[in-house]
């Protein structure tokens, strides 16, 4: 029988592939997809004092979290997550950057939407971090948590939690390097940020759970992204824990 899997991995070595465009010499996708509107500027982590925790500790006791108080967050602490999931550390003009969790060849093809529930002093709907700016664009304020739950194939925690981030994929950026391996790539990439997300929520004493189960369609579909060029990988909620729920 075929498998689809096993024929991307064949397809995806490194003996089966074609040139890639990095490699005829064409020209580099920007580093990030371009944005409209208004910025809104986010707290500097540097400025933030937050909790302390030892990262062994972190790793131990951190585990998925499904059950949210529909209570809000911080601004800071929005802004603390979306730092160590996505903040950019240093950029290399048009060429690279270089952010808080490793990208294969430094692509970082990832743009961070989110669907904001209840964040202190934030408008609830749907946004998107601008990583070079460490800022939030508003992308539309009509999506509700109803629809962001049911694309997710109806995982209550959407609704519950304060956000929702969901990693999207700008294809282009990655397999500009590394032709249909970057799709390898990709993957692997969410999963270290998926991964910050869960060390930073326990940090925060907040929850967060991955999302790998979600209807592509629909959710590409609410988060209004061009399906030629994007897809969305994995997402995950962030919120406070709903205690004595056992
Ligand atoms: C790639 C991936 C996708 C996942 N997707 C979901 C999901 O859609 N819904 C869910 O409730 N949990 C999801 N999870 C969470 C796992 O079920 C969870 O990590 C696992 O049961 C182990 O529990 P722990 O994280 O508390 O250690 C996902 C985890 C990963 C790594």
């Amino acid at each position: 029988m075929e498998s689809f899997g096993k024929n991307f991995l064949k397809h995806s070595s490194p003996q089966n592939m074609k040139p890639t465009p990095h490699q005829r010499g064409e020209t580099q996708p920007p580093l990030e997809m371009p944005y409209q509107g208004d910025l809104m500027y986010l707290p500097s982590v540097q400025t933030m004092t937050m909790p302390r925790i030892d990262l062994e500790a972190a790793m131990t006791y951190r585990m998925s979290q499904r059950k949210y108080d529909f209570k809000p967050i911080s601004r800071e602490a929005l802004a603390y997550a979306l730092y160590y999931t996505q903040g950019v550390k240093r950029t290399i003009e048009h060429k690279a950057t270089f952010r808080t969790v490793p990208s294969a060849g430094a692509r970082h093809a990832f743009e961070t939407y989110l669907y904001i529930n209840k964040v202190d002093g934030i408008d609830s709907g749907l946004y998107r971090y601008i990583a070079s700016k460490h800022a939030l664009v508003l992308l539309n304020v009509n999506v509700d948590a109803k629809t962001m739950k049911e694309a997710c194939l109806g995982q209550r925690m959407v609704e519950d939690a304060s956000v929702t981030f969901f990693w999207v994929a700008d294809v282009q950026r990655m397999t500009y390097r590394y032709g249909e391996r970057g799709y390898r790539y990709l993957f692997l990439d969410a999963g270290h940020i998926g991964q910050n997300l869960y060390l930073i929520a326990e940090q925060l004493q907040l929850g967060t759970c991955a999302i790998g189960a979600f209807d592509d369609d629909a959710l590409n579909n609410a988060l209004g992204i061009d399906i030629d060029r994007m897809f969305v990988a994995y997402a995950a909620p962030l919120g406070v824990v709903l205690q004595n729920n056992k």
